[in-house]
């Protein structure tokens, strides 16, 4: 479906080579907006790049790993000098590599999971917003998680950091209003993204527990969350700031009574 709530807006999605990021970016582009699609996989990227453009969407590839903030600068420095400024970001990038209990911890692993998740959104907030107050604001969405809310075992490093993310998105909420900058999150439950649809043929009992807990009885697409995080950037959203928004079919709302 068509619309035009970003029409003459331009902005760049992290980690939009796959899944959630590449759905958003599609999700922005149907929209009207100009879209510059990043990721740390060339091939992936461009081929995001590749499918808005079939779609008449106008997009570009620009590759950048968010843990490096040279990296993350040089994207947004270069989606302003492509189109000319920046109205919108979605920083997505995020991925869970330590797992087992605390005191189990390979440190390298957490490590490396909080600087592309908790970190690289940091770097990407710094700099959207220098260059946001320069065009007058512009809107922000961050991607966190159901587990930015919740504990979740076994997972520390990724939870913690899905918590700073929810915790950035509130604070900066509170610093940039008066510039006319909003910034918010989704919070995505399971989400049916390639991986979690390899992992739902190999282990159907399990997948189906996951479904059975979801109030609406459906697990969200990346279209889902791509959608969400478009509406919270245009301007339908303009008194929406500092909101983590759970994009989850009620997961997080309460226990299901059994
Ligand atoms: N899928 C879910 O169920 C779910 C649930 C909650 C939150 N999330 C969050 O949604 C976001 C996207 O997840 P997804 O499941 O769509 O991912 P995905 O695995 O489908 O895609 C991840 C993309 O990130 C890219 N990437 C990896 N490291 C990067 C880096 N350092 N810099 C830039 N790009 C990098 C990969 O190349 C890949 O294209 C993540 O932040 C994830 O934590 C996902």
């Amino acid at each position: 479906m068509m619309n035009n709530l970003m029409e003459g807006k331009a902005g760049l999605v992290t980690a939009a080579g796959s899944g959630i990021g590449r759905a958003s970016a599609i999700a922005f582009a149907k929209a009207g907006a100009k879209v510059m699609v990043s990721d740390i996989n060339e091939e992936a990227g461009n081929e995001t790049v590749r499918m808005i453009q079939d779609l008449g969407g106008v997009s570009a590839f620009f590759k950048c790993d968010v843990s490096d903030e040279e990296q993350v600068k040089a994207l947004i420095d270069e989606t302003v000098s492509k189109y000319g400024k920046l109205d919108f970001a979605h920083n997505n990038a995020g991925t869970s590599l330590q797992q087992g209990r605390i005191g189990d911890a390979d440190s390298e692993a957490w490590d490396k999971t909080l600087k592309i998740t908790l970190y690289g959104t940091f770097y990407c907030i710094k700099h959207e917003v220098n260059a946001m107050v320069k065009n007058g604001g512009g809107a922000i969405v961050n991607t966190a998680s159901g587990t930015g809310v919740e504990g979740v075992p076994n997972m520390a490093a990724y939870v913690a950091s899905k918590h700073g993310i929810v915790g950035l998105t509130k604070s900066i909420g509170l610093e940039y209003g008066k510039e006319g900058i909003r910034i918010n999150a989704i919070a995505p439950g399971s989400t049916l993204t390639p991986a979690i649809e390899n992992w739902s043929k190999m282990a159907p009992e399990q997948y189906n527990a996951v479904l059975k807990a979801i109030p609406t009885g459906e697990i969200a697409t990346p279209e889902d969350q791509g959608n969400a995080a478009m509406f919270l950037c245009s301007d339908l959203a303009k008194q929406i700031n500092g909101v983590i928004l759970p994009v989850d079919g009620g997961f997080v709302a309460g226990k299901l009574q059994q």
